[in-house]
């Protein structure tokens, strides 16, 4: 069974670790990243992006995939399956469509908008025990070739969005998503100090997850971050096991690919960044 975020990242923040969200994009992603959790016995929260859901053919398909495998395989460890960076009409379809955690992003309204709607989502979740996850304040990433350098949200701001009832708040310190310029800054630990302040028990999120050094992410988890988002890093690990193999010359049985052996060691490879992501965010055994 699917369960809201709400409790595992309660938890997580107050037992000082964070819950990984790792991207799934297919069958075999979602297999890996569930089989490492139920091994580390560990929490876990499946993010699937708008584009991830319309690949695979819609988030009733996703919920409906998620939900048989954790069945069939077993699993016992809980699972949070979460739209990442919803819009409102995305966060919608996912709440009809079997999701138990929903992000709404609505970092770019106005802040008035982006409260009015998140009020709304928040209501629609709580009635059916979802979770909701905020965003204030833009985190960045690559656009048309350009990377940004990550904005850190106003703390004010984070708290009125807070205290609209959301279970989790993504706010910017300076992360972005995909992989960091050579001149990052780094975390704004300033940024996040103060935004704990204010924000008190709010589970915090920090999204862009590849390529933050250890010893950023176990200070940020100290200040309040109760989930971390890992997407670029499951794909680095997926195309280099593949190109690997695919080099190697294993793939050319006469036969073609075989998509079982091709995607193989590309799922293995996933696995093993998961779980050394777990042991990172210190949430191996807590389930
Ligand atoms: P990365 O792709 O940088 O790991 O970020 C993932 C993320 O934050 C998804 O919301």
């Amino acid at each position: 069974m699917l369960v809201s975020a709400a409790e595992m990242l309660k938890k997580a923040k107050a037992g000082k670790y964070a819950v990984g969200q790792f991207n799934i994009n297919n069958l075999e992603w979602t297999k890996a990243i569930l089989q490492t959790a139920q091994e580390c016995n560990s929490p876990v929260i499946l993010g699937v992006s708008e584009g991830a859901g319309k690949y695979m053919c819609g988030f009733t398909t996703v919920a409906a995939m998620v939900s048989a495998m954790v069945e069939e395989l077993g699993i016992t460890v809980p699972v949070a399956l979460h739209l990442d960076h919803g819009s409102y009409e995305g966060a919608k379809k996912c709440i009809n469509a079997g999701f138990s955690s929903i992000m709404f992003d609505g970092s770019h309204y106005p802040i008035e908008e982006n409260i009015e709607k998140t009020k709304e989502l928040a209501a629609a979740c709580h009635v059916l025990g979802l979770s909701l996850e905020a965003e204030v304040g833009s985190i960045g990433g690559e656009e048309d070739g350009v990377v940004g350098m990550g904005e850190c949200a106003d703390p004010k701001e984070c708290k009125m969005v807070a205290d609209l009832g959301v279970d989790m708040l993504a706010a910017g310190i300076g992360n972005i998503h995909g992989k960091y310029p050579a001149n990052w800054a780094g975390l704004s630990f300033e940024t996040l100090e103060a935004i704990s302040k204010e924000v008190g028990d709010m589970p915090l999120v920090l999204h862009g997850g590849t390529g933050i050094p250890a010893d950023q992410i176990k200070r940020a988890i100290s200040l309040g971050v109760a989930k971390i988002n890992v997407n670029t890093e499951c794909q680095l690990a997926f195309q280099e096991a593949t190109r690997e193999y695919i080099e190697a010359g294993k793939d050319l049985q006469g036969k073609g690919f075989d998509p079982r052996k091709l995607l193989a060691p590309g799922t293995e490879a996933i696995k093993a960044m998961v779980k050394t992501k777990m042991e990172l965010f210190g949430s191996v055994g807590k389930a």
